[in-house]
């Protein structure tokens, strides 16, 4: 390895030796050159020890003063190298007062102040502060701020930086300059500013509160026209978070910019939310109906940090999920409540199920809160952030809406202006609902996914009834023993009427109406005064995030297709259906076939039905959610299984898919209200399945030629290329011909060119690399290109002789000097090599081994260690 073996650890943990109180920053602002003045207000900390040296954190920086209390300092009281700056003989509370010189269009990470298209941005979660100034570039120390901006009006004419506008001027030479005021106590990794060429569009309102407030969207000039969706999110997460929590905005302005050259989705600094494009621009043209969603939700999420983030921040970077856990599930419950609630459920399934688990069985596995890291943006991670929500949610089912919430009042109430751990987040729903919840605690403690084995039995005689629940959870790296945890288990019993029975039950869990707590490896659970057998149902809307192993008969679970009162229970019937066909689980192949081709057939006859949820339905589990499910992945057994039935369920159903396609067009046709938009899902679900059949593909073809929107333009292109359709490579270029100055809409074509599911999608990637569409320094496009290929190709990607690992393994060295976290990302593809079958595992081993000494970043190199350990 190439990077020192830094560890840090949660046990290490002590508070800071030094506060700073005040912090005010003057930026001389220019792409190449940038010069930072720092005013920093120390006073003593917890742990401060007179006499120790001040330790500050800084990369990258030119130091050009150093003072005192306003006294240079002589070279003999401090220290530099490359990671910090010491200062020694401070007693007592003082001022320290650096510049520093920075070269922002240098800067390819895109961590500290960088430069995108003649815009200079920040970018400081998680320890990107310390590239712009020497500071306690840690989390607990929270400082009041002021920001003055100063650069040439004309290549700069828009300022804007933290919290409220407190003043502008011009200044010499074209110059002129803002000052902006964060008066909350904000950590540094919340610090922003953003310059330049700018347009912008904003509302004024009021809150509940009765502060007026102006919410604005920033964007390119040549962007601006696609952001009014964007500031209705804004408004709308606003009204929200006010009614569904009692949240209010506490700033005078809230501004949102849009950037093109971004490393993850959004960021929440305070007042100055910065945003990859992606997530803010929508238009019909451009944007699908999941680009809306997506960036109203990226919108909510950032909106909610302000409390669960902002107001109340970390105490240590352990604790990422209690800001990331907690503000996705406030995020999917802002979806939740606007638009469709199984809908919403369904697909935040998919991804923890396809993509978390996954995580959680491979050799990247680790807690929601980790207990050490060498890199913590390696753990920016569905885990951290999805599993996260999952415990939040668990929590909300076991307490209730009404104590869950009044427990969140009381954690924002004990937190605010403070910098909080997992333990004060559990300590308020303690108090709250009396609850001790030390074992639900293990839930952020220990990783792997637990696993349900749930038994039945039925006593005839005495009409008694009992389950027996065993769980389990694997073991994972460096956690071989598991303690059992707390699950909430919703269930419903139904008779044989389809109606749910009530019986008492009785037994060694707490059981309360749809719920049983479980706590202990075993349970059993009786219920008496049962007529018939009855056949259950278990896990409604996924309250727990766990694997349940039960052995429905095909049967039973077309039958739970339709009785189940709970909707995402009845798409998770047909989900198991289809697993058990495809991985051949049933004893029965046919039967179970012809019970899932059936229950697709009611589905699709049934016109009353939400047809964002028939399309949900009718999309079968993928590739991933597959091999999850098994030991060994035989990745061609799997995509042959999966393409098999899809083929003759396509066939079952034709003239219904048809039909249905036809008969949503006019819906179709609407804006973006949500019957509209459902009746463009179903219609493209129904196009995806019937471009299977060769005479349909005309049908595609016809709906790409005559598209209106880009939800049926890029669904129809989808099917064409998926197909190879023979209009396929036609409609491709003219598709890119069309948005060739729009980088968001060239990625949509890269990724479907990336993601085509052929052998030979290596060598159309492998010509993308040499050409101008590779542009390495943007992340959204080496996204489209490679990490289409390796997280949505399984064809190409695990090709059988190697080429798709090593097309993707060749360009990591030169990512990672470009961008380490966007490298490290690509290089987690490799997560369940351990798992693969066959030849592949030891093809992969061998690109990781041949990858080692070549990634010199501590984000690769950290993970290529976990992933070969
Ligand atoms: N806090 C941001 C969010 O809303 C993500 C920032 C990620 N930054 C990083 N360096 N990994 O989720
Ligand atoms: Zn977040």
């Amino acid at each position: 390895m190439t990077e020192d073996a830094r560890i840090v650890r949660l046990a290490d943990y002590r508070p800071p030796a030094w506060r700073i109180v005040r912090t005010e920053l003057a930026f001389d602002l220019d792409l190449d050159d940038t010069v930072v003045a720092a005013r920093l207000e120390l006073t003593p900390g917890e742990s401060y020890a007179p006499g120790a040296p001040l330790r500050l954190d800084g990369e990258e920086l030119a130091l050009l003063d150093i003072a005192v209390d306003g006294q240079p300092l002589p070279p003999a009281r401090y220290a530099l190298d490359g990671e910090s700056l010491t200062v020694h003989g401070l007693v007592g509370p003082c001022v320290l007062e650096t510049r520093a010189r920075i070269h922002p269009a240098r800067n390819t990470r895109l961590e500290g102040l960088y430069a995108s298209r003649g815009l200079l941005i920040t970018q400081c979660e998680a320890e990107g502060f310390r590239r712009i100034t020497w500071f306690l570039d840690r989390p607990d120390v929270m400082s009041a701020w002021r920001v003055t901006l100063r650069a040439d009006r004309a290549r700069f004419p828009v300022l804007l930086a933290n919290g409220n506008p407190v003043e502008r001027g011009t200044l010499d030479d074209g110059r002129h300059y803002a000052v902006w005021e964060n008066p909350h106590a904000t950590p540094c990794y919340l610090f922003a500013l953003v310059a330049g060429r700018l347009e912008g569009i904003h509302r004024d309102l009021v809150t509940a509160e009765g502060r007026a407030v102006r919410l604005a969207v920033w964007a390119a000039p040549e962007d601006i026209g696609r952001c009014g969706f964007a500031l209705d999110a804004i408004e709308r997460a606003l009204r929200w978070d006010e009614q569904r929590f009692g949240r209010t905005y506490d700033l005078d302005v809230f501004n949102i910019v849009a950037v093109q050259d971004f490393t993850m989705g959004a960021m929440e600094n305070k007042g100055l939310n910065i945003f990859n494009a992606r997530y803010i621009l929508a238009d019909p043209d451009t944007a699908t109906d999941a680009d809306y969603l997506a960036v109203e939700s990226v919108i909510g999420h950032e909106y909610f940090h302000n409390w669960s983030g902002n107001r109340v921040t970390l105490r240590d970077w352990f604790q990422l999920a209690l800001k990331e856990g907690l503000t996705v599930f406030r995020d999917q419950e802002f979806t939740a409540d606007l638009h469709s609630r199984a809908v919403k459920r369904i697909e935040d399934v998919r991804l923890l199920r396809g993509r978390q688990f996954a995580e959680d069985a491979g050799a990247l596995a680790h807690p929601v809160r980790p207990v050490q890291y060498r890199e913590i943006n390696n753990f920016y991670t569905l885990t951290v952030y999805e599993k996260g929500a999952e415990i939040v949610r668990m929590l909300h089912t076991l307490l209730g809406e009404e104590t869950f919430r009044a427990g969140m009042d009381r954690y924002f109430a004990d937190n605010d202006g403070r910098a909080a751990t997992v333990e004060d987040f559990l300590a308020a729903h303690a108090a709250v609902s009396g609850r001790d919840l030390a074992q639900f605690a293990r839930w952020y403690a220990q990783a792997g996914t637990p696993q349900l084995r749930i038994d039945d039995e039925y006593d005839a005689m005495r009409g008694r009834y009992t389950l027996r629940i065993r769980q389990h959870t694997p073991p994972t790296p460096g956690q071989p023993d598991k303690q059992a945890l707390l699950i909430p288990l919703r269930f419903a019993l139904y008779g044989p009427d389809g109606e749910p029975v009530a019986a008492a039950a009785e037994g060694d869990a707490v059981v309360r109406d749809d719920l049983i707590e479980l706590t202990a490896d075993v349970h059993e659970i009786h219920f008496d005064g049962l007529p018939a057998k009855p056949l259950p149902a278990f896990n409604q809307g996924f309250a727990a995030p766990v694997r349940l192993d039960y052995a429905y008969t095909p049967a039973q679970l077309g039958r739970l297709a339709r009785i189940e009162r709970d909707a995402f229970n009845r798409w998770e019937a047909l989900q198991r259906l289809a697993t058990g066909v495809m991985l051949r689980t049933f004893a029965d192949p046919r039967a179970a076939q012809a019970a899932l081709s059936d229950a697709l057939g009611d589905l699709l006859d049934d016109d009353a039905a939400d047809p964002a949820f028939v399309a949900e339905c009718l999309a079968l589990p993928d590739f991933d959610t597959l091999a999850d499910q098994v030991p060994q992945i035989d990745v061609d057994a799997l995509l042959a299984a999966r393409e098999e039935l899809l083929d003759l369920l396509a066939e079952d159903h034709a003239d219904r898919l048809e039909r249905r396609y036809h008969a949503l067009a006019d819906l179709a046709a609407g804006g973006l209200d949500g019957p509209a938009m459902a009746a463009r899902t179903l219609r493209n679900a129904c196009l995806g399945w019937l471009a299977r059949l060769d005479p349909h593909e005309a049908l595609a073809q016809r709906q790409f030629d005559t598209a209106t929107v880009m939800t049926d333009r890029l669904g129809a292109l989808r099917c064409l290329v998926r197909f190879d359709a023979p209009g396929k490579d036609a409609a491709l270029a003219a598709f890119r011909e069309r948005y060739r100055h729009d980088p968001l809409v060239t990625d949509k074509w890269l990724t479907l060119v990336a993601a085509r599911p052929q052998p030979e999608a290596v060598e159309d990637v492998r010509a993308l690399l040499a050409s101008d569409w590779w542009t390495p320094t943007n992340p959204n496009r080496v996204r489209a290109i490679l990490g289409s290929f390796a997280r949505m190709n399984p064809v190409a990607f695990h090709r059988a002789d190697g080429a798709g690992y090593a097309l993707l393994a060749a360009q990591l060295p030169g990512l990672d000097a470009i961008n380490p976290q966007v490298a490290a990302r690509l290089l987690g593809s490799f997560e369940s090599w351990q798992r693969l079958a066959g030849p592949r595992r030891a093809l992969a081993h061998d690109t990781l081994r041949g990858l080692d000494g070549k990634l010199t970043s501590r984000d690769c190199a950290d993970l290529l260690a976990r992933l070969l350990a």
